[in-house]
C-alpha cells in the first residue's frame, strides 16, 4: 500500500492502495465516485470513460500509480462544475433527446462526447460526423441514433 494524491472533480484527494490497482476502482470502490461505470474492466467498452486531464481517458486501465499529484481526473459527478452550472450542456441535450435506455453506458458517452468536442475546437473547427464515427462506447440498448443528435445539439451550446 502507498499513498497517492490527485485532483478530483476540482479537490485534492488522497488514496492508500495499492500500486497496481486501476484508477476505476479507486474511483468506485474508495472513494464512492460511481459515474464511471464497469463494464469490461479491460479498456473495450468505454463504459468508464472519465476524463484525465480534459482529454477522455479509461480510468479501468490506468494504474493509481501512473497518476500524479497535479493530474486532474473528472468524472461525470465533477463535469457541471466545469462550467459552472447544474447541468452540463451536453447533459442536458441528453435530457431534451431522451437519450437514455437503460442508463448505463450513458455517463461514459457524455464524457466521451464533451472531451470530442473540445479535441475538435482545440483543433480550431467543429465536430463532424468522422468525428462521431471516432466514439468508440458501446451502447447495448442501442441507442446510438438518439446519441449522435445530443452530441450534436450538445456541442452547439458548448
Ligand atoms: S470498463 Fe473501462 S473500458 Fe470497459
Ligand atoms: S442505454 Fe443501456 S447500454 Fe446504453
Amino acid at each position: 500500500m502507498s499513498k497517492h494524491t490527485f485532483v478530483l472533480n476540482g479537490k485534492a484527494v488522497t488514496v492508500d492502495v495499492d500500486d497496481d490497482l486501476r484508477v476505476l476502482w479507486v474511483l468506485r470502490d474508495i472513494l464512492g465516485v460511481r459515474g464511471p461505470k464497469y463494464g469490461c474492466g479491460i479498456n473495450v467498452c468505454k463504459a468508464c470513460t472519465s476524463h484525465f486531464n480534459g482529454k477522455a481517458f479509461n480510468p479501468c486501465s490506468v494504474r493509481i500509480a501512473d497518476v500524479k499529484a497535479d493530474d486532474e481526473i473528472t468524472t461525470i459527478e465533477g463535469l457541471p462544475g466545469t462550467v459552472g452550472t447544474d447541468l452540463h450542456p451536453m447533459q442536458q441535450a441528453w435530457l431534451d433527446h431522451d437519450v437514455a435506455q437503460c442508463g448505463y453506458c450513458q455517463p461514459g458517452q457524455i464524457m466521451a462526447a464533451v472531451a470530442k468536442v473540445k479535441q475538435a475546437r482545440a483543433e480550431g473547427r467543429e465536430i463532424d460526423d468522422n468525428d462521431l464515427d471516432e466514439i468508440r462506447n458501446v451502447c447495448r440498448c442501442g441507442t446510438y441514433s438518439r446519441i449522435r443528435e445530443a452530441i450534436k445539439a450538445g456541442a452547439a451550446r458548448m
